[in-house]
């Protein structure tokens, strides 16, 4: 599957507003909303730095903002030699809002890089429907 050029472009833009004065490490996130919205976020770091944020954790927030709970799709854009895959703790943030099937395009400033699934990313997931 190939990231479609609107989220590309949404993380480009995201990742390019960033704020990572510490790490210098740039990152985009974009989340697409079962309707198809697209909700951006950058990482948002902090001089204490535990404080600062993921892109991901920030795309999510936007989304849960504008009413929406499912995620259909998801977009990471940073720069470097390595995949930009989202973190740990962001793979569970998205399983809340997702399931194994999720696809995850793996960007760079040139594009897409490689897709995979949330399921590849963390499996046997802990989620929701545990708690139900
Ligand atoms: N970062 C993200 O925004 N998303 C990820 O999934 C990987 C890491 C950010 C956090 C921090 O601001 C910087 O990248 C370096 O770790």
């Amino acid at each position: 599957m190939s990231a479609p050029d609107d989220m590309v472009a949404a993380a480009r833009q995201a990742m390019e507003r960033a704020y990572a004065p510490y790490s210098k490490f740039q990152v985009g996130a974009v989340v697409r909303g079962e309707d198809g919205t697209l909700y951006a976020g950058c990482n948002v770091e902090n001089a204490a730095y535990p404080q600062g944020w993921c892109a991901e954790a920030s795309a999510i927030a936007a989304m849960v903002m504008a009413g929406e709970r499912r995620i259909v799709e998801a977009a990471v854009m940073g720069r470097g030699e390595n995949l930009t895959t989202p973190c740990g703790g962001c793979r569970q943030k998205l399983r809340e809002f997702a399931g194994d099937e999720l696809p995850i395009h793996v960007c760079g400033p040139q594009g897409l890089r490689r897709t995979v699934t949330l399921g590849e990313l963390l499996p046997l997931a802990f989620g929701p429907e545990h708690l139900k």
